[in-house]
């Protein structure tokens, strides 16, 4: 038997590059040999500000589409929406009764998010990493891959297995991180921060087009501070991007033009936005071509939610149990 993985993606429009190589990337190589879980987080979506009605639907059935571009095959690992299996709020609400909020005052994600979104701290909010513990918990993973950005929270998911187990009877085993390397993916405009979508002027889609990545670029930061003997972290971003799009060959060349002094960083980043346009070229394509396969996506959809619901209907039967709710 395989052991089993499971992960999720907010649908908050366009996946920029630091979601593609902090998760996507990995789900595409696991799904050969793990039994993957792989869904849509539309439930964590709701705490962060959005536009009602067909605007979030459409957000969530682009990024099955973007699954499916980036290559999730749906006959080698289940892809579903989060809202589409009830057992996810559910079992949140039992795991909301073991945990202290101080727990949750502590999260840095809560932090950084209140403060940002001053106008809009909800209970969701606060509560999200007990509907992320709870989106693993039910799948009984061996390992989530997930980015840096997520450790914490798989922290608490083992903090609330603990006390779950404690209180109930050995039911959650620990779950593990699955990073391929600890990569994070900075903003273009501020390198001390991550890139991520609520930073304007900090990403790079992977379903831009090659113009609107040569612009990005164009603009990344470079010149910060850096200890004596390190690259500026801005530069280090665009060595690692480069690394990871594309080929070793060109790195090693820039690399020594950095070493020499003689590297220009227009050139660095107008090959780092042609060897990105090429790398998603493919993916583009298939993605285009899946918004006119509408009914191949209802079927993904659907199959997903029935896949992922009987194992978490069977997750939740045995907590059920062995609460003595049943
Ligand atoms: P989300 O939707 O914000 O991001 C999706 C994935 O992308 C990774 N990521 C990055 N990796 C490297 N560099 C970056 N700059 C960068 N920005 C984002 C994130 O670490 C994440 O893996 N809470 C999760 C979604 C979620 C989930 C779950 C994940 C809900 N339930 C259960 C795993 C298991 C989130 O907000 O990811």
């Amino acid at each position: 038997m395989k052991e089993r993985i499971v992960s999720g993606i907010q649908p908050t429009g366009d996946l920029h590059i630091g979601n593609y190589l902090g998760s996507l990337k990995n789900f595409v190589e696991l799904q050969d040999k793990f039994d993957c879980y792989f869904f849509v987080a539309d439930l964590h979506s709701l705490t962060e500000d959005f536009t009602p009605g067909q605007p979030k639907a459409d957000q969530i059935r682009d990024l099955v589409k973007t699954f499916v571009a980036a290559g999730l095959n749906p006959d080698k690992c289940t892809i579903f929406i989060q809202s589409q299996v009830p057992q996810h709020a559910e079992l949140t609400w039992i795991l909301n009764t073991l945990l202290p909020m101080g727990e949750l005052e502590r999260m840095t994600q809560y932090k950084d998010k209140s403060g940002r979104q001053s106008a809009n701290i909800n209970v969701g909010l606060f509560d999200y990493p007990v509907l992320m513990s709870a989106d693993i918990l039910l799948y009984k993973p061996a390992f989530v891959p997930v980015g840096h950005d997520q450790l914490q929270h798989l922290e608490l998911t083992n903090t609330l297995a603990r006390k779950f187990n404690h209180k109930f009877g050995e039911t959650f085993s620990e779950v593990k991180p699955y990073m391929q390397k600890p990569l994070r993916i900075m903003s273009l405009a501020d390198p001390e921060r991550k890139m991520s979508k609520s930073e304007p002027g900090s990403f790079i889609n992977m379903f831009d087009s090659p113009e609107e990545i040569a612009k990005k670029l164009s603009r990344a930061v470079t010149a910060t501070d850096a200890p004596e003997g390190e690259m500026p972290k801005g530069v280090k971003n665009l060595f690692d991007l480069l690394l990871e799009f594309g080929n070793q060959e060109v790195y090693d060349d820039f690399t020594k033009q950095y070493q020499a002094g003689t590297i220009k960083y227009s050139d660095l980043k107008q090959t780092l936005a042609s060897q990105i346009a090429q790398y998603f070229q493919h993916m583009r394509e298939i993605k285009q071509q899946l918004d006119t396969q509408e009914r191949q996506i209802d079927k993904i959809i659907a199959d997903g939610a029935v896949k992922a619901g009987k194992v978490a209907q069977s997750t939740v039967q045995e907590v059920k149990a062995k609460i003595g709710l049943i």
